[in-house]
This record gives C-alpha cells, structure tokens and sequence, in this order.
C-alpha cells in the first residue's frame, strides 16, 4: 500500500540487475519504499545491491530467479512474489540491445531479443496487472524507450520491439483505468549503463540516476509517460515527422 504521503513502500524489480533499475530503486528507498524484491536470471548478481539497500534503509530485501523468455514461468514466480507481499510498484526493467549487424547475419538471435524486451514484457505485464486489479492497487513502471518513436536502419529490431513494448504499455495503462491500478511509461534516450557501454554517446544522452530522479517525480505527478530528459518529448515531436531520405541519414549514424 502507498504510505499517506503517496510513496510507494514495496516493489518487484523484475530485471534486477539492470543499472537503471538500481538507480530507481535507490531513489525510492530513500523515499520509504522498505521492501525491496529483485528479480534477475542471477539472483547471486543482486547481492551487491541488496546490501548497499538496506544500508539506506530497506528493511526487506531479497532476491528471486526470474528469466523473460522463461514465460510459462511468470505466473508462478510473480504470483509467489505477490503471495507473500503486497506490492506497490513493479518495474519492467529488463531488456537486449542487441546488435544490428548479428541480427541481420541470425534473425535467431533478433527473435530472442524481441521475445525478451516485448513477448517477456507482456507476459510479465498482464500476469502483474491481474494481481494489481485482485489488491485494487498498484504501479507498472515500465521501461521503454525513444528507439520505439520512430525506428532508426542501425537498430530497428530494437526499436521495433521497443515500440510493441510502448504500445501494450499504454493500451495497458488505459485498460486498467477506474481498477486502482496504473501503468507509468518511462521513455528515455541514450543512458549511460551497462547496454550502451563503449557505444558513442547519442544527443541529449543522459545517466541511470537522471532516469530515476524522473521517475520519482513522475509517480508524484501520476504521470502516464514520461521522457528522460523531458525535451526528448519535443525533440520527438519533430523527429516523428521529418521526411524519409532525411530521417534514414540521420539514423546511420
Ligand atoms: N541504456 C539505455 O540507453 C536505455 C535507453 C532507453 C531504454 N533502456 C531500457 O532500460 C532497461 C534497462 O536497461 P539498462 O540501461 O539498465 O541496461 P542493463 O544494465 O544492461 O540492464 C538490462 C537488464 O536486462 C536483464 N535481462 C536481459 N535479458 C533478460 C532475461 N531474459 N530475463 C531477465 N532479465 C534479462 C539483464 O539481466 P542480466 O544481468 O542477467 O543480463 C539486465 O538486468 C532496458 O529495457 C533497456 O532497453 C535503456
């Protein structure tokens, strides 16, 4: 249950590991989130994090095994989650980059990634959405991205399924009005982590604590969707809208 301030007090971060998770979940501990349940393909891999949480005040934090492509498994492993705890928040966190080239030398390897970050994400999305409507309650924070707003030659597997994934966020989001339960969209652009290590940084990129800090203040606001950092909405409006030739030479680089 959100404390009578609006914070949220417990959350499932299903991708665990991911740095913008580790960012988001900092900032909402030091909000008053208390419990804390990191789900990731290795649990071992969270352990770091879980202690320097309860440092900053997590009473409960624990580590559970959660694959996105593993779906038949979703029911059971977030439902236990759910069994145990009530949760305020979920954050979809996890996610492929990929890379264009191999996708386009081993279409295998693009359908793992587009089963990862959309068929994984509204698995996990729906099985959590019938546990909000059961509590009449909850958050799905969702983690999509710019690449979605308009596919770019160098990355449209990623962008595609980036943009499957806005798409059942947002139909979600609207699904669950008047329920209790809400969908919060997060669509940053090029972020300093761990995906985008080594890669060259894109205009306007910006840090997994900048994404965060955004998404803290959007539970404030109850926002549907936000953009990190906010001009990105802007900048998008014009993008989305460029003409083809231009747009196709923009994206190669
Ligand atoms: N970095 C950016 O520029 C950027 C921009 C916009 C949106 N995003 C999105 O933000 C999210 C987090 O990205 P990040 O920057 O924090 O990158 P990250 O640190 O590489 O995190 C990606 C996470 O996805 C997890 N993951 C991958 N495949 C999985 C699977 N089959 N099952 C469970 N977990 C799996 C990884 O777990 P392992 O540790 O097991 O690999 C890792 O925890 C992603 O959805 C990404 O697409 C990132």
């Amino acid at each position: 249950m959100e404390d009578a301030l609006g914070a949220v007090q417990s959350m499932l971060v299903l991708g665990g590991t991911s740095e913008i998770a580790a960012s988001i979940a900092r900032r909402l501990v030091e909000n008053r989130c208390t419990t804390v349940v990191l789900a990731s393909r290795a649990p071992a891999a969270n352990d770091q994090l879980a202690t320097e949480l309860r440092e900053r005040g997590a009473t409960e934090v624990e580590s559970v095994l959660f694959d996105a492509l593993d779906t038949a498994s979703h029911e059971k492993v977030i439902g236990d989650v759910f069994d145990r705890i009530d949760v305020d928040l979920v954050l979809v966190a996890f996610g492929v980059l990929g890379d264009q080239a191999e996708f386009d030398a081993n279409p295998a390897a693009a359908v793992s990634a587009v089963e990862t970050n959309y068929v994984g994400a509204v698995s996990a999305g729906l099985v959590t959405a019938a546990r909000f409507r059961q509590q009449g309650q909850g958050i799905l924070v969702v983690l999509s991205s710019v690449a979605g707003e308009r596919a770019r030659n160098t990355n449209y597997v990623y962008g595609s399924s980036k943009a499957g994934l806005d798409a059942f966020a947002q139909g979600l989001g609207d699904a669950l009005a008047g329920t209790g339960a809400r969908v919060m969209v997060v669509r940053p652009g090029f972020v300093h982590s761990r995906m985008t290590a080594g890669m060259p940084p894109q205009p306007f990129s910006t840090t997994p604590d900048a994404v965060a800090k955004a998404v803290v203040q959007g539970l404030a606001r109850q926002s549907h969707t936000i953009w990190v950092p906010s001009l990105l909405r802007y900048v998008f409006v014009t993008m989305r809208h460029l003409p083809r030739s231009l747009w196709r030479k923009m994206s190669a680089r």
